[in-house]
């Protein structure tokens, strides 16, 4: 059994629903893309699986205990998120902000010790934002903010950790490289990490699994050659393709096809 799944999960806004009766096992120790259409569903079933959105109907289990059932705290210290777009408080700066990562660690005086400082520094190092940590938020790039953030989820240090959308405003270079720094974390210390991306290339070449969503549900599964198939993003994307081998790693590559 995975450490986080969901049975019958359905959320939704107001009267909508907008996940539907939806069960998932995010396969521990292994790096899972979730892809689908704009508005299928994705960051809401992110937000289900981290317990910041109540289900309508059905569970989120998180090692065997329904989410509902433990206290903000509690997850924190297993299970990381990273929203699509989070807000940081005003005028905060990245130090200060990627500090936050550690609140969950920090005992009831929030004191602050030696890990606390190495997973900063840690994370700082690990997303190329160290010499960025004097300057406020507000005033960084869209890229350099967005690494800050990764940053700050990294240094949670938490087992599983879900990340919605973090190569949005990055370059190809960054992109890569935070793959990279995805797999690498998942290779040398066993972390489970789900993440929501939008280039199927990508998420072929660095996941092991791949989720693909539409209209609320899981419509396949498994793994990347299994899964992205010229049918599956017709059927996903309504886009025409054929998909290659990609030729450094053979893993399915996505070329729309001629207009
Ligand atoms: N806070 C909210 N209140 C009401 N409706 C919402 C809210 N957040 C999302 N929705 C709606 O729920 C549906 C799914 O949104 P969601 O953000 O989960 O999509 P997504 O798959 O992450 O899309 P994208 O690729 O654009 O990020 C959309 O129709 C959206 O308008
Ligand atoms: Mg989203």
């Amino acid at each position: 059994m995975s450490r986080l799944r969901a049975e019958g999960l359905t959320l939704g806004y107001d009267q909508r629903a907008v996940v539907s009766d939806l069960d998932v096992n995010v396969l521990d120790g292994r790096v899972t893309a979730i892809v689908g259409a704009n508005a299928c569903g994705k960051s809401t079933l992110l937000r289900g699986l981290a317990r910041l959105l109540p289900p309508r109907a059905g569970t989120v289990y998180l090692d065997d205990r329904p989410v509902t059932a433990l206290s903000t705290l509690d997850v924190a210290k297993v299970l990381g998120l990273l929203p699509q777009s989070p807000v940081a408080p005003d005028g905060i700066t990245v130090a200060d902000l990627v500090s936050r990562g550690r609140y969950p660690h920090q005992g009831w005086f929030r004191r602050w010790t030696g890990d606390d400082h190495d997973a900063v520094t840690r994370a700082l190092d690990a997303t190329g934002t160290a010499a960025l940590i004097d300057r406020p938020i507000r005033q960084l790039s869209g890229g350099q903010r967005q690494r800050v953030w990764v940053a700050m989820a990294l240094a949670q240090e938490t087992d599983l950790l879900l990340l919605d959308e973090p190569t949005t405003f990055l370059d190809i270079a960054h992109q890569v490289e935070l793959l990279r720094l995805l797999r690498r974390l998942n290779a040398e210390s066993g972390k489970t990490i789900v993440v929501v991306l939008h280039d199927l290339n990508l998420a072929c070449r660095f996941c092991d699994h791949v989720i693909a969503m539409a209209d609320g549900r899981i419509v396949a599964e498994g793994p990347p050659t299994e899964v992205v198939t010229a049918e599956l993003v017709e059927k996903v994307f309504g886009l025409t393709c054929v998909v290659v081998p990609d030729p450094v790693a053979g893993t399915p590559m996505v070329v729309p096809a001629a207009d």
